[in-house]
């Protein structure tokens, strides 16, 4: 199974014979702020060095020819019949959908793509997948679309196709990361900044569950509709409140008898995170990382027991992340439901606190956690290969 830009392009040439033009999408990691992308919060993604390759050409006619070098399956269709499937041609075929909806110059092109993401960890693997084939086919076809519009162009295929309603933050930071880089992302005018990460003497240590979470599965869609009552109660009784970030954590608890149980947990969650990652973003700016820290185990708590995304086994991986001094924060990461856990670790000695760690989980659950120490990288772009 090819998971080499090498192997990628090699496949390419086999399957097709001719050259293709290279591409990579990294996977994302984030920090803090999390489910608040789609509640106008600010969030602290970085692009990973893990992601996607694809190896894009023309064709000259007018079908998509694509091969997935991880399923090891191969998709055919002409452009005038794309229609949603299932899986992962899903992904392919929201994002050519969106090109020829907008009227963006497409026409018939070959692909092979594969990476070294794992899917479902909560890495974004759907995200980067989109990205990287809208990134090439905005270049092989000079369709002249900005980056933060492709970005928005995967959102919608997303919405479109798999029908996860998700928020901007994955295919933002697939698309604009940078290395050594973590984005401040305001997802309400989609301003942002980059802060270095300075973790110096620190690693990002990722432990994964290996729990298979299915945003499509409906949680995530509930969560999106629970957030959307809530604020409708909020700007009944407070007309001048836009948005969740017009509100105090203090505001959501005086509404509370308002609210049924689990839309006020949602609203107060919310209102919480986006306080805490402007704090956090405060917090790196002094690179003060224990402090930021502590606001991630605050995070985690909140996912638990609040916005109830968490999982007994990502619960177990933070708490056993408490035990240990040299893990300055850890907290469950992405849609939720499992996926991985984030860490930041003091370097000396991490390995030995990270394997007992693993141990015991695998005590506990009979599943064995990988573990994936990750660096900041640059968002999608073309790649040469020698
Ligand atoms: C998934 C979604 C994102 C975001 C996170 C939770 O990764 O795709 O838009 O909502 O969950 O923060």
């Amino acid at each position: 199974m090819p998971s080499s830009p090498s192997a990628i392009k090699k496949k390419f040439e086999t399957l097709f014979g001719h050259m293709p033009q290279m591409f990579f999408a990294p996977g994302r990691i984030n920090l803090i702020g999390e489910h608040v992308d789609y509640n106008n919060g600010f969030v602290m993604p970085a692009a990973i060095d893990k992601g996607v390759w694809f190896a894009v050409a023309p064709n000259a006619t007018d079908k998509v020819h694509v091969y997935s070098a991880d399923m090891d399956e191969y998709l055919q269709v002409p452009l005038s019949g794309i229609k949603k499937m299932s899986g992962w041609e899903n992904y392919i075929l929201g994002v050519v959908d969106q090109f020829i909806k907008n009227n963006y110059p497409i026409s018939g092109f070959d692909a092979v793509f594969g990476g070294n993401l794992p899917v479902g960890a909560g890495l974004s693997s759907s995200a980067a997948v989109e990205c990287g084939l809208a990134f090439a086919l905005n270049t092989i076809f000079k369709s002249g679309i900005s980056k933060v519009n492709i970005a928005l162009l995967c959102q919608e295929a997303e919405h479109s196709f798999p029908g996860v309603q998700c928020g901007i933050m994955d295919m933002f930071a697939s698309m604009m990361g940078e290395k050594g880089k973590v984005l401040l992302l305001d997802c309400d005018t989609l301003g942002y900044e980059t802060l270095p990460f300075a973790a110096g003497s620190h690693s990002i240590v990722l432990i994964n569950t290996n729990v298979h979470h299915s945003l499509a599965g409906g949680e995530y869609n509930k969560r999106r509709n629970e957030a959307e009552e809530g604020l409708r109660i909020i700007k009944q009784k407070y007309p001048s409140v836009k948005t969740f970030r017009d509100m105090s954590p203090q505001q959501v608890k005086e509404l509370k008898n308002h609210f049924k149980e689990n839309v006020y947990k949602r609203c107060l969650f919310i209102t919480e995170e986006i306080q805490r990652t402007k704090q956090a973003a405060g917090f790196l700016k002094k690179n003060n990382l224990q402090a930021f820290g502590e606001l991630m185990f605050e995070t985690h708590e909140g996912l638990c027991k609040l916005y109830e995304v968490s999982c007994g086994e990502s619960d177990f991986l933070v708490e056993q992340a408490k035990l240990h001094i040299e893990i300055i924060g850890a907290r469950q990461m992405g849609g939720g439901f499992g996926g991985c856990t984030i860490n930041i670790i003091q370097k000396e000695n991490a390995e030995n606190i990270i394997s007992s760690i693993t141990k015991s989980y695998k005590e506990k659950f009979g599943v064995a956690a990988e573990v994936y120490e990750v660096a900041l990288s640059s968002g999608t772009g073309e790649i040469a290969l020698h």
